[in-house]
């Protein structure tokens, strides 16, 4: 499998904080049968976690890839960031300060908790009008989406991809975050799901329980697109599988 949102690089946001808490998290993702995992920190939340592309952000992917092959932890790390909407990240794409995944056409976004449904619309059009494909993450974190979860309908009309969190199919976030995921798990709305992984105690790499609910649930071949096959076309910056139909849907 392959993990495309992970919050594994030490002390840049509110995940690993520490290279022990990152190697904790990388081995947790290698035992539950993961091979490589995207590190995407928190940036453009201004004031909060800026983490704009650097010298330091490319340093930072280098010892933890060194760390992990002196401690033979088969882990490859990609570089990647969860990029929070606001109106700049246009131009902070033309000046080069933000990246996508694995410098794919994939760029993932996160946007506010508070809806402005203008603002997402606007930054869409204009990322794609740059040339990436947004993947929009976790949407069924958003209030607004878990009242009205036809907006990610719009939003992948609009071209976006879209990306669950395991922790929201399996209900750490609460049953209505758990009921929107499922919602649009059945619709095929979803693209991949990831870890979304702060640290390796909780909100973790293990994807085994993930695996196993969409292979009990869905079907073994639903699982093997959200979380190995697509995330290997993001990094590979190829068309991804659009699940239509694909999907046996058995959960109630
Ligand atoms: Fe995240």
């Amino acid at each position: 499998m392959i993990d495309i949102h992970t919050h594994i690089l030490p002390g840049m946001d509110d995940g690993s904080v520490s290279i022990e808490e990152s190697i904790g998290m990388a081995r947790m993702a290698a035992e539950s049968g993961v091979s490589i995992l995207v590190a995407t920190p928190h940036c453009n939340l201004t004031g909060v976690f800026d983490n704009y592309y650097s010298s330091n952000f490319e340093n930072r992917l280098i010892t933890l890839r060194k760390v992990l092959q002196k401690e033979q932890i088969p882990i490859e790390i990609l570089p990647g960031m969860e990029v929070y909407g606001t109106e700049e990240v246009p131009n902070l794409l033309r000046k080069g300060r933000l990246i996508t995944l694995n410098h794919s056409r994939y760029l993932l976004m996160e946007f506010s908790f508070r809806e402005d449904l203008l603002l997402t619309e606007y930054l869409i059009h204009e990322v794609k009008g740059l040339g990436y494909l947004p993947i929009i993450a976790h949407p069924e974190r958003y209030p607004y989406v878990q009242k009205h979860p036809g907006i990610v309908y719009d939003w992948i009309q609009q071209g976006c991809l879209i990306q669950l969190n395991k922790g929201s199919i399996l209900g750490s976030f609460g049953t209505r975050t758990r009921n929107t995921a499922i919602a649009l798990l059945e619709c095929n709305l979803v693209s991949v799901i990831a870890s979304d992984a702060h640290s390796s105690a909780r909100r973790t790499t293990d994807l085994t329980m993930i695996r196993e609910f969409i292979e009990n649930n869905f079907s073994k071949e639903y699982a093997e697109i959200l979380l190995a096959e697509n995330p290997r076309r993001v990094i590979e910056n190829t068309d991804l599988i659009v699940p239509y139909n694909t999907c046996q849907a058995r959960y109630i």
